[in-house]
């Protein structure tokens, strides 16, 4: 490995944070999500690490279930978006997988298939209430509509179940989760059948939010789903931890600008480190100087631009630092939180973007 820039995933950590959902929710069976590649962790990896204790997994698109089926995961797969083409019906028939059903369209192709005889096997469905996200699902008003739809299609496993998805469960003080919870408990009344809404929020924080599945994501990974917290406050373990080295140790003079387009320029004769990372590793390019670095487990603060492989830190607070030195860019040590706020964004965003480039290390 020439270049020392890795994400270390400690899926001891993973299983941990699981147990965190299980405890939290122990009536509910989870279904952990790992779409994205798992957030960026590895999807085979993550599966296989959860398997013995998931209840189901979560995936965004057909080609990530299709991996799992084909690592041997058995457990029950939902696709989050559903279907975008009937011509994927079949597959999702062979691989037995869930689907999420949110608009007419799937409902008509759901109904053609019915027609032509084309499905062996009925396959399960998840349809997806809008209660106030606005993104994917069908509003209140229409939902019996298709449930009468989908309780009378033959390529339906009756009976469906119900699912929604929380917009602002992040934020305690924002009343719109409360009303999501009431609409989706309101809808279908006296109907019996298994019902999703809570994700890390709704787990940890929203007990009303709680239900037959639930559908953790962020929290697996070790990340508070809520505002101005770290997974810490909530006892989870950081499972990402984003590594290098320090690849030079530069002196520089006071007035010497650092980077590319300069920046930053030093206040005084120092040290400047340059750390073996950029964002053509996924480090966000935007992040501002000021923005937390670990060296030898010291924080020290990111200056100037990131560059595409490197970037560079102030190194006056660890004189004695040299290359070779450990860098954790976040992690262990250093939450994943803490980075993201600095960089106007949200550890989701980080994880993702971590890219293909830099080798995942499972411990
Ligand atoms: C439908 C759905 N359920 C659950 C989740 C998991 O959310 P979180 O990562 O906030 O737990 C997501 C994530 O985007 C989602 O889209």
């Amino acid at each position: 490995m020439s270049r020392a820039a890795c994400a270390v995933i400690d899926l001891h950590a993973l299983r941990h944070n699981l147990q965190r959902a299980c405890a939290a929710d122990p009536e509910a069976r989870q279904f952990p999500v790992i779409k994205a590649d798992a957030y960026g962790h590895g999807l085979l990896s993550v599966a296989q690490a959860l398997t013995t204790d998931a209840d189901g997994f979560a995936v965004a698109s057909l080609e990530e279930a299709v991996l799992l089926r084909a690592a041997g995961i058995g457990q029950p797969i939902v696709l989050l978006e559903g279907f975008f083409h009937a011509d994927e019906l079949l597959e999702i028939q062979q691989y037995q997988l869930d689907i999420v059903v949110h608009h007419a369209a799937q409902l008509d192709a759901l109904e053609s298939l019915a027609r032509q005889q084309a499905m062996v096997k009925p396959v399960n469905v998840w349809l997806k209430v809008d209660t106030g996200m606005h993104r994917l699902g069908f509003a209140m008003d229409a939902v019996p509509t298709a449930w009468a739809r989908l309780s009378a299609c033959a390529a339906v496993q009756q009976p469906p179940r119900l699912m929604t998805h929380l917009a602002c469960a992040d934020d305690f003080h924002n009343v719109s989760t409360r009303q999501q919870i009431e609409f989706f408990n309101d809808v279908l009344p006296g109907v019996q059948t298994e019902r999703s809404m809570a994700n890390s929020a709704g787990i940890l924080g929203w007990l009303g939010s709680h239900a037959d599945i639930d559908r953790p994501g962020i929290m697996l990974y070790g990340v508070s789903p809520f505002l101005n917290e770290t997974g810490a406050d909530r006892r989870l373990r950081p499972v990402m931890t984003l590594r290098s080295e320090l690849i030079a140790v530069n002196e520089c003079q006071a007035g010497d600008a650092v980077g590319y387009g300069g920046t930053w320029v030093c206040p005084e004769a120092m040290s400047v480190g340059v750390v073996g990372i950029g964002y053509g590793d996924g480090y966000p390019r935007h992040a501002p100087a000021g923005t937390p670095v670990l060296v030898q487990g010291v924080e020290v603060p990111l200056i100037g631009r990131v560059s595409m492989d490197m970037l560079s830190v102030d190194l006056r607070g660890l004189p004695a630092a040299g290359v070779g030195d450990a860098v954790v860019l976040w992690g262990e040590g250093l939450p994943a939180e803490t980075v993201a706020h600095a960089a106007g964004t949200l550890a989701y965003e980080l994880f993702c973007s971590v890219t293909a480039r830099v080798p995942r290390q499972y411990v």
